[in-house]
């Protein structure tokens, strides 16, 4: 059984991916709400532990990295879900919305990354592998105009994941990052409910209009992606690290 801390953990897709892996690992689950991750952590079962924390606060992720030490936790990897850089179309706005942007879904991330990097102690000559996720979004792989600021905070992570990949594969440890295309958790089909009450159509219409781009036709579900972190948290990516991984139903055309 492994131990794996999971940010985002009370969310649409966080809670799919509790949900998976709870059934043969022990979690650290983390998200700014107490009360819900604890009655997360109670309808998971097991020793989960639950830590509420701010990704965008120093002192709160100075916090948990308090607890992580006193539990004297043993991680053997995370899923880290940087909080959502929200969509703005302008692609310059002011220094203090950038400073917010960054120290929310880069700055504070990151603090929290290198916290739980300190408790883990993989060993690679006796097989134990250690892996990071670093959830994004498909603008981290080609410019999508309504969402400016995400494009930027966005390849900033896929910078940061490839440079520690180099920095933290000798030890063992790798890091990938897994672009999301649209994901169905809650938080996204409510946003495509209201565009489609602003195009006056049904949910059902707008989600077509909108997945008739996508290859296979669909948005993906938070199952999906689950499915996909359990992969990448096993011994299928044991030979893989500093990748970009694309889960968008085919959207992006790139090569
Ligand atoms: N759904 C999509 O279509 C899509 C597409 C591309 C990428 N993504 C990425 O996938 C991730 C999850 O998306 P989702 O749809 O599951 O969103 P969601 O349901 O809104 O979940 C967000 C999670 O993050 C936690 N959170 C938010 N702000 C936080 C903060 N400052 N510090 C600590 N935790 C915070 C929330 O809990 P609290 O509010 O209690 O803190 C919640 O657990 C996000 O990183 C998002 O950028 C999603």
């Amino acid at each position: 059984m492994a131990t794996y801390l999971i940010t985002g953990a009370t969310g649409g897709i966080g809670e799919a991916i509790c949900r998976r892996l709870a059934l043969n690992h022990r979690l650290v689950l983390v998200a700014r709400d107490q009360a819900k991750l604890n009655s997360l952590a109670t309808e998971l079962g097991g020793a989960h532990l639950a830590v509420a924390a701010d990704m965008g606060q120093d002192s709160s992720i100075s916090g948990l990295a308090a607890r992580m030490d006193s539990e004297q936790l043993a991680l053997d990897g995370l899923v880290l879900m940087p909080p959502q850089p929200h969509a703005a179309p302008d692609p310059m706005p002011s220094p203090d919305v950038w400073r917010d942007l960054f120290q929310l879904s880069f700055i504070g991330p990151l603090s929290l990354l290198k916290a739980a990097v300190a408790r883990i102690a993989p060993n690679p000559a006796q097989g134990r592998r250690a892996k990071i996720v670093i959830i994004s979004g498909v603008s981290s792989a080609q410019v999508l105009s309504h969402y400016a600021t995400a494009n930027v905070i966005r390849t900033a992570w896929v910078g940061e994941a490839k440079t520690l990949a180099f920095a933290l594969g000798s030890r063992g440890i790798h890091v990938n990052t897994l672009s999301l295309g649209g994901t169905l958790s809650p938080w996204y089909q409510n946003k495509i409910a209201e565009r489609a009450q602003k195009a006056g159509v049904s949910y059902e219409a707008q989600l077509a209009n909108e997945t008739d781009n996508v290859p296979l036709k669909k948005y993906g579900e938070p199952s999906e992606v689950a499915a996909v972190i359990e992969g990448l948290l096993s011994s299928f990516s044991d030979h893989m690290t500093g990748l970009n991984i694309l889960h968008d139903g085919g959207f992006t055309r790139a090569y």
